[in-house]
């Protein structure tokens, strides 16, 4: 079975076997199956497959959005994994629960959001995240549900990514979303936009056409060139060194990330190398984000991985900064 259709880096890989979990009662037929899942697969936007895939992939097409719990000034709301995140925060914000406005057009799932804690425009997706409800692997598909706090949350990263939660699969998530609207517009250009929307009291909903606009000018749409959003996170570095690169280099951008560490501009620094719209073949450089790889029709998994390595090299050897993936690169 070809994976093209599940990766947003539009990658033509196989899949040894394929079948979709559509409903939970179906898991413990998928865990006995052999040969047994190697792989789950949500909406294949955060992944580089740099070959085929043995075994038996599963794409998780679990559906369903329903509220948990209501208790006034705000709700918890429940979405099965394999609801499409964008959809998802549309249809909150025409319910009039507010919170994950930030987050639109976000490419993939709601199952993959707590896994990488989703973040854009000043906002995490674990700044509204209650519960998370996971089938363990290892006992037969048990029901577990793990409280915020124990999913660990880091930038772009929590349990889900390292040992203690690897035999975790995220089948739902329980977020807690205002009646209230609260709008964050301090980062980045939203205010900008809003503005020129003519929106001088934005809603919820103001705020995410602002995202939606600000991402479709910059980001590309996996549906007509491959990608999978930023290919790196943004390195986070001492602050002495963000001081000494600052004077090295003068216009980095760099963000407080604690007292004593910076978060610098992935995006700039390979811009400033020169990198931005270089082009090897049919991977590419992005023209307007330097942090997002592309696939121009027909790169290869590997060669993806081969322009990343030069990204990376370039970037070390210009600045000292280690660049880190923020793609599963299979
Ligand atoms: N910049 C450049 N050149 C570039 C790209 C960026 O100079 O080619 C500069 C920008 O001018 C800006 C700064 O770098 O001053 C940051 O750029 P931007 O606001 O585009 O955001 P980012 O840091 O590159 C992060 C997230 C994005 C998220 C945006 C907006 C990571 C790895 N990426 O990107 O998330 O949408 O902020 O909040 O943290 C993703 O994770 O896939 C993703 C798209």
């Amino acid at each position: 079975v070809s994976l093209k259709p599940f990766n947003t880096f539009g990658l033509d890989v196989r899949a040894e076997h394929y079948a979709e979990l559509a409903e939970p009662a179906d898991l413990p037929a998928l865990l006995a199956a052999t040969p047994a899942p190697t792989l789950w697969l949500g909406g294949g936007s955060n992944i580089l497959f740099t070959r085929d895939v043995p075994g038996l992939v599963v794409r998780l097409a679990l559906k369903g959005v329903r509220i948990a719990r209501d208790d006034g000034d705000s709700v918890v709301v429940e979405a099965a994994a394999g609801e499409n995140w964008h959809r998802f925060v549309r249809r909150t914000l025409e319910h009039g629960w507010y919170g994950l406005e930030n987050l639109s057009l976000i490419p993939g799932t709601v199952g993959a959001s707590p896994v990488q804690n989703i973040g854009a425009y000043g906002v995490e997706v674990k700044d509204s995240i209650e519960q998370v409800v996971c089938a363990d692997l290892s006992a037969g598909g048990r029901e577990v549900v793990l409280s915020n706090e124990a999913c660990r949350f880091g930038y772009r990263d929590s349990i889900f990514k390292h040992a203690a939660g690897a035999n975790l699969l995220v089948t739902a998530v329980r977020f807690r979303l205002a009646r209230e609207p609260r709008t964050t517009t301090g980062y980045g250009d939203i205010a900008g936009e809003l503005a020129r929307m003519g929106r001088t009291n934005p809603t919820p909903l103001d705020v995410s056409d602002a995202v939606m606009r600000i991402r479709a000018a910059k980001l590309p749409d996996p549906a007509t060139l491959g990608n999978a959003g930023s290919f790196f996170k943004n390195p986070i570095v001492a602050n002495a060194v963000a001081d000494d690169l600052a004077s090295r280099f003068p216009g980095l951008v760099r963000y407080p990330a604690g007292e004593e560490h910076s978060k610098l501009a992935a995006g700039w620094l390979i811009d400033q190398a020169g990198l931005k719209g270089y082009r090897d073949g049919d991977a590419g450089v992005h023209t307007r984000q330097a942090l997002v790889l592309v696939n121009y029709g027909r790169a290869t998994g590997a060669d993806i991985a081969r322009l990343a390595g030069k990204v990376r090299n370039t970037v070390f050897e210009r600045y000292g900064v280690a660049l880190e993936a923020e793609p599963v690169i299979l």
